[in-house]
């Protein structure tokens, strides 16, 4: 009995000793960028939170702080999950993004409707109505978590380059013209001084999307409009797209002397919607590894020009990547918070012999 008792009590303390051997992100990548991840009010308890607490020194609302959820009504806003976030962001000296304030998505029908609830139709009485909706919202919710939120997504994927101009066709954009990205930033500023403030889009490594953004941020400046930065999504796959392609549009908008920041990375397993696997194969996973390990190998390279890498996420058991039809694995820590091999990748260390390559996925 008293054998089987010092076997344990060794068992456990060579588990702990794995635990504390799995080194930070938020250390590792102290010297380069605050690391982030999604995040909604679950994770700010159980074992995300603890993944958190020791490998993110950053978080950013999943949800929780877009228009629908924290501004349902013209009169009512919500402020209780994105409060409880700012909490944990304060309780665990974590920096705090804040997303977003005008998108396309996840808006409440009122937005773009008159008091009867018909569709604003495209008047200047409607466009100033819009605009000081958007004003009205930002004050508010821009307003409340100054002191919490240091970067804002000011503007969301304004851009599509499959139109002449490159602007998205948004109610935003219908009703306004791109007169609410002006307002949107010049509101912003005015609210928050201290906020970096971000213009974010996915997709920025294409060549014909990427120099309509380039061409929008530079006629912003230009303008004096107040934009510090851009987000670059980053929901990439194991295939695409090239990590010289990323560093070619960083490289790109350092003309511009912009702030820029990786702001929603994960990378899926699948290369197109119409794949899925009932499970991870270790092929997949080994290249995800590689990729990633490419990808953070590039910035460290280009330090100093990246001030921010959040992921989408915080482990595969919760991520928008996975659907009702298929499971997908595209973050650090696998179904069960442990390290994946992308992890080991990524902070430049030799996967531990001893743990699975993936364990319990
Ligand atoms: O909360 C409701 C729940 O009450 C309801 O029962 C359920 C029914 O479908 O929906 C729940 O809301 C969902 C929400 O996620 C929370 O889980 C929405 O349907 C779903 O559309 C929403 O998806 C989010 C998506 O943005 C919406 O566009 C994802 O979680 C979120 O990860 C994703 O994030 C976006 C970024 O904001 C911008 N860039 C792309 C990125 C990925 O799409």
């Amino acid at each position: 009995m008293k054998r089987i008792l010092i076997l344990l009590v060794m068992m456990s303390a060579a588990a702990t000793a794995q635990v504390a051997a799995v080194p930070s992100l938020a250390q590792t990548f102290g010297p380069y960028f605050p690391v982030g991840a999604a995040v909604g009010p679950d994770d700010t308890t159980g074992p995300h939170a603890e993944i958190l607490k020791r490998h993110f020194n950053s978080i950013v609302a999943e949800n929780d702080m877009k228009w629908a959820r924290i501004h349902p009504a013209e009169s009512t806003f919500e402020f209780s999950r994105a409060d409880a976030l700012a909490a944990f962001a304060r309780t665990n000296h974590m920096r705090m993004r804040g997303h977003t304030l005008a998108w396309h998505r996840q808006n409440p029908e009122w937005l773009f409707q008159d008091a009867n609830g018909n569709p604003l139709q495209p008047t200047a009485e409607n466009k100033a109505l819009v605009l000081s909706r958007l004003e009205k919202h930002i004050r508010s919710v821009v307003g409340r978590y100054r002191d919490d939120v240091y970067a804002w997504d000011v503007v969301n994927e304004v851009i599509d380059p499959g139109q002449p101009d490159g602007f998205r066709r948004s109610p935003w954009y219908l009703l306004t013209g791109t007169d609410y990205i002006d307002t949107a930033f010049r509101t912003a500023r005015e609210v928050a001084p201290n906020a970096k403030l971000f213009i974010n889009d996915y997709d920025t490594t294409d060549p014909v999307k990427r120099q309509f953004l380039f061409n929008l941020v530079r006629d912003l400046k230009r303008r004096g409009v107040p934009l510090d930065g851009v987000g670059h999504q980053m929901h990439v796959n194991i295939d695409c797209p090239p990590v010289a392609d990323f560093v070619e549009t960083v490289n790109l908008f350092v003309q511009l002397g912009v702030d820029q920041q990786v702001t929603e990375l994960d990378m899926s397993l699948y290369h197109d919607s119409q794949d899925s696997y009932p499970r991870p194969y270790p092929v997949a996973l080994d290249r995800q590894a590689a990729r990633y390990r490419e990808l953070f190998d590039a910035l460290r390279q280009m330090k100093g020009k990246i001030t921010g890498v959040t992921f989408w996420g915080v482990a595969d058991d919760h991520t928008w990547r996975s659907s009702r039809t298929r499971t997908d694995w595209p973050l650090l820590f696998d179904n069960q918070t442990q390290p994946k091999a992308a992890f080991w990748a990524v902070v430049g260390a030799a996967q531990p012999a001893a743990s699975t390559r993936n364990p319990g996925q």
